[in-house]
């Protein structure tokens, strides 16, 4: 059939049909989405023999198996539908009690929303916040979900340095000399990636005590919580502020369990907050995962020694990167408290993309570049310890002598 297009409705016109190849127009949000660094290395890998990967973002331990048998008994029961949209109510009492019996804090089921993954929580608190005018303030580096999703929406990112030299610790006298009048809210990920840092109560509590004051939002990224070495204390939002007014937490069972895949994870705040958000959820996701939110209610109800048998299992492997970082050349290391990533400096000129780059070329190992979790940390390298004691020693066998031939 020959035909044509219509200008007005966008259909064919009979008898004349003459395809038109649609242009792509998409929303010039859309930019403020970077190409992304990681995919062009990962890619690079893929075409790669014996490549080994220190980029991983996800746990490489096993899910618990009385977590997987909950999914798989939810599906075997039909639990295939929709929940309510504020959860799986099974899900969000459990929540309540276990959040009640760590923070010894009051929660009712109306303070918490299940999203699909922190991500989504992520995604629900800034897109619903961000706007011209507002800024955000936002650790340099930190995730790369934040600075984008922001930016997307039109609010304005002011970016507070960490440093390996300081641990990567924050500074609490950095983050109030940041605010200002247009400061809307504080992005606080503890603990932190790319940089693994834990912040102390003090820190926690400081930054909180202003944001309070001021009317300053804190949206809290704590999907590491668990992932505390040393036995440090871990101070949560949810442990070290008053109330719930300018306050989310987020969290997910994606690290702690080893359930990256299966999407789930939550917003705790205020009830009025919270009932925003649900109205919200219901136009982006609808809701998470149901099986995976009954995979979830065993993870919380379950005995937790999975939890500090993964947690022994990942500091043994801090200790040893920590060492193996020490002995590379041109690295300033530090001792990440949590999470599994640890972020040192090169020289201050290096550009750690194109080192990355050239590593992976000519080694065959797979870092992350800095620049992919910030604009003021592209002379450092992300490198994840979700990998065995084994595999980071043969990847050091061919870093550091590979490091000790660069003439920076
Ligand atoms: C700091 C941080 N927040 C959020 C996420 C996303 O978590 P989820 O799998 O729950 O969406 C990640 C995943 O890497 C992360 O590192």
């Amino acid at each position: 059939m020959v035909g044509s297009v219509s200008r007005e409705t966008g259909q064919a016109k009979p008898g004349k049909v003459k395809y038109r190849k649609a242009k792509a127009s998409w929303n010039p949000a859309m930019q403020a989405i970077p190409v992304s660094g990681i995919r062009r290395l990962v890619n690079m890998a893929s075409t790669m023999k014996d490549v080994i990967h220190l980029s991983i973002g996800q746990p490489d331990l096993p899910t618990p198996k009385h977590i997987i048998d909950a999914y798989i008994d939810a599906l075997n029961a039909g639990q295939t539908g929709y929940t309510m949209d504020a959860g799986l109510p099974e899900l969000l009492v459990a929540l309540r009690d276990y959040y009640g019996r760590r923070y010894n804090r009051k929660l009712t089921r109306d303070n918490i929303l299940i999203t699909s993954g922190a991500t989504e929580a992520m995604y629900l608190a800034i897109s619903a916040t961000a706007a011209p005018g507002r800024q955000f303030i936002v650790t340099d580096p930190s995730f790369l979900l934040y600075a984008p999703l922001i930016r997307m929406n039109g609010g304005e990112v002011k970016f507070v340095r960490t440093r390996a030299e300081n641990n990567h610790q924050l500074d609490p006298d950095d983050v109030i000399r940041a605010m200002g009048s247009r400061t809307f809210a504080l992005i606080l990920n503890n603990p932190n990636n790319p940089t693994g840092a834990v912040y102390p109560r003090s820190t926690v509590e400081t930054i909180l005590e202003e944001c309070a004051y001021r009317g300053i939002q804190v949206y809290a990224d704590e999907v590491y919580d668990h992932l505390i070495f040393d036995d440090d204390d871990f101070a949560s939002v949810l442990n070290c502020s008053m109330d719930l007014d300018n306050i989310m937490c987020i969290s997910s069972f994606s690290k702690t369990y080893s359930m990256a895949g299966l999407r789930v994870g939550w917003v705790i705040s205020s009830q009025a907050a919270i009932k925003s958000l649900r109205r919200y959820h219901m136009f982006t996701t609808s809701v998470a995962n149901t099986p995976s939110q009954f995979a979830g209610v065993a993870a919380l109800t379950a005995d937790q020694q999975c939890v500090q048998e993964m947690v022994g299992i990942y500091q043994e492997r801090r200790d040893r990167i920590v060492e193996l970082i020490e002995q590379t050349p041109y690295l300033t290391g530090y001792k990440p408290g949590g999470a599994f990533f640890a972020f040192p400096d090169l020289p201050p000129h290096v550009d750690g993309s194109d080192l990355a780059l050239r590593m992976l070329k000519e080694t065959g190992v797979c870092v992350v570049p800095g620049d992919a979790f910030g604009e003021d940390c592209t002379n450092a390298l992300r490198f994840s310890f979700s990998t065995t004691c084994e595999r980071m020693e043969e990847a050091f066998d061919r870093i550091i002598p590979w490091m000790a031939k660069q003439q920076f």
